[in-house]
């Protein structure tokens, strides 16, 4: 077993692919425990804040099941409910809590804020979303890929098709390669993940862990023969709505719908996205696009989104027993 107490969760990178397949397999455990309703509180009397600068549905419903099913108290602090960024610095801000709290998450904008939040505040401080990764979510997926198939990770391919220079793309390239993975990231050149911050490292764990890195524009290429395609929003929390008529012209050709579905020549290809979806009409977003352009569909067509190969509730039930884990393994009794 790895002891992780006391560290905080900040970015794949941080962790060796042991480490980080240490914590799948406690969120398994932990996901078994709670379905045979012997779940062990690990827990108990520790305080958590949830910070979250970005709104969110998900993750912080993850992190307050997850830590009331621990034993934990949580208290959330919505965008305009805290003092940090606007009144106050995140050092301050970070020493505040660090002396009220035993661990904090936050979601926010720039990587730099969670990783100067964890340098000041002396407690575990978990990422629940940045412009740049978005770690909590890739256990999640992880696990998920791993429920819906027969293989080790090592032998699961993968297709992320969309925005691959946001958070989703990044993360996913990382945790791929971590995995041993093939892990293919399809999008236009200008969406390409940064070199130095994301490519680099990635090749650099594939040499260790086997992995196969791809990033191409070719949607054929590649999906095929892949087990999984996966894809996210257009346009991420914090882009300017300006961005969208450019999102959507760059992006409609990597549309998950039923064309790429048959490319994979897999018929048991399953699809991911982390959620939410601005996919259809019945989203403000999806509404707004639909008058000015006609388009009814965004990065996923109903008919993959409502398929049974759709696994995509599976992947956000997911995210709690993850995100209870990870809680578990940093600030946990063990
Ligand atoms: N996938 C995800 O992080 O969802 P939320 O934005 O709802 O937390
Ligand atoms: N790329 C998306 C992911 C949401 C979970 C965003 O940052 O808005």
């Amino acid at each position: 077993a790895f002891n992780l107490k006391g560290r905080s969760f900040l970015k794949e990178l941080d962790f060796t692919p042991q480490e980080f397949g240490f914590l799948l397999k406690l969120s398994a455990d932990l996901k078994a425990a709670k379905y045979a309703g012997v779940e062990r509180q690990r827990l108990k009397g520790k305080n958590v804040a949830l910070i979250f600068e970005k709104s969110s549905t998900r993750t912080r419903c993850a992190f307050e099941v997850a830590a009331h099913d621990q034993g934990a108290h949580v208290t959330y602090l919505d965008p305009s409910g805290s003092q940090m960024g606007h009144k106050e610095s995140v050092r301050d801000t970070a020493r505040v809590l660090g002396r009220m709290f035993d661990g904090i998450e936050y979601r926010g904008s720039a990587q730099a804020n969670v990783e100067e939040l964890a340098a000041y505040s002396g407690v575990p401080v978990w990422n629940g979303l940045t412009d740049e990764w978005h770690p909590t979510q890739m256990l999640a997926d992880m696990l998920t890929m791993q429920e819906h198939s027969d293989k080790p990770l090592s032998e699961i391919s993968f297709a992320y098709l969309g925005d691959a220079r946001n958070n989703m793309g990044n993360s996913l390239l990382v945790t791929g390669a971590m995995f041993g993975m093939d892990v293919r990231l399809v999008a236009p050149k200008s969406l390409w993940p940064d070199s130095k911050m994301v490519v680099k490292p990635a090749k650099d764990l594939a040499k260790q862990t086997g992995a196969t890195v791809t990033i191409t524009d070719d949607v054929a290429k590649g999906v095929k023969g892949v087990d999984f395609l996966y894809t996210d929003v257009w346009v991420s929390m914090g882009e300017p709505k300006e961005v969208w008529d450019e999102r959507i012209k760059l992006l409609k050709p990597y549309q998950i719908n039923d064309k790429v579905v048959k490319a994979t020549g897999n018929q048991n290809v399953k699809f991911m996205h982390c959620l939410p979806a601005f996919h259809n009409r019945g989203t403000k977003v999806g509404e707004d696009i639909y008058e000015k352009t006609g388009l009814d569909a965004l990065e996923v067509t109903e008919s993959v989104f409502e398929s049974p190969r759709s696994i995509v509730f599976d992947e956000a039930e997911n995210r709690m027993h993850t995100i209870k884990a990870i809680m578990v393994a940093t600030l946990g009794d063990q």
